[in-house]
C-alpha cells in the first residue's frame, strides 16, 4: 500500500537523509523489480526534481530502457557505449560534470549536461543501471554517489 511521500527540506545530505528510509520502506514486501524501479524514479524525481531519472536494464546483453521519469529516452544502449554503457563494463558509479567531455556520452536528449550512473551489482553481474540527467553543468558529486548507490543498493535486498 502506497503512502505518500514526504518531500524532504534541507541541503543535499539532509534530502538523501530523509529519502532513504522512506524508499526503504516504500519497497519493503515488494518483490516485483519494475514496480521498485518505477517508486525510485518517481520518489527521486520528486525530490530533486531531475531532469531525467530512471533504469536501464541488462536484457539479452544489452541495456534496455526500464521505469524512468522524464523526456522520452533512447531504449537501447551497447555494452561498454555511451556513459551506461560504461558504468555497466567497469561495474563501478560514473560522474560526468559536463557530458561534451565524455567521449561516447549518447545523448538522448540535447539539454542533459551532467550526468551520473550506478551500476546495480547482483552476483558480481550487472544487472541494471540507474541514470540521472541533469540539464545543468557540474549537478552531481560524491554526496549523490553515496547515497544513490545506497537507493540502488534497497532493490536487491
Ligand atoms: N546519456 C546516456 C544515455 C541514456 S540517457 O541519458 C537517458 C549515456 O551516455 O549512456
Amino acid at each position: 500500500m502506497a503512502e505518500e511521500l514526504y518531500i524532504p527540506t534541507g541541503d543535499k545530505k539532509e534530502q538523501y537523509e530523509s529519502l532513504l528510509p522512506q524508499i526503504a520502506s516504500l519497497l519493503q514486501g515488494e518483490e516485483d523489480r519494475v514496480a521498485n524501479m518505477a517508486n525510485i524514479a518517481a520518489a527521486l524525481k520528486q525530490t530533486f526534481n531531475f531532469f531525467w531519472v530512471g533504469f536501464y536494464t541488462v536484457k539479452e546483453n544489452m541495456l534496455v530502457l526500464a521505469p524512468f521519469q522524464g523526456p522520452i529516452a533512447c531504449t537501447r544502449i551497447r555494452y561498454g557505449k555511451g556513459v551506461c554503457g560504461t558504468a555497466w563494463k567497469e561495474k563501478q558509479t560514473i560522474l560526468v560534470p559536463d557530458v561534451e567531455d565524455f567521449p561516447g556520452h549518447i545523448a538522448c536528449n540535447s539539454a542533459s549536461r551532467s550526468e551520473i550512473v550506478i551500476p546495480i551489482i547482483e552476483n558480481d553481474c550487472v544487472t541494471a543501471v540507474l541514470d540521472i540527467d541533469s540539464d545543468t553543468l557540474n549537478s552531481f558529486d560524491q554526496t549523490d554517489a553515496y547515497y544513490l548507490e545506497k537507493i540502488a543498493r534497497l532493490l536487491t535486498a
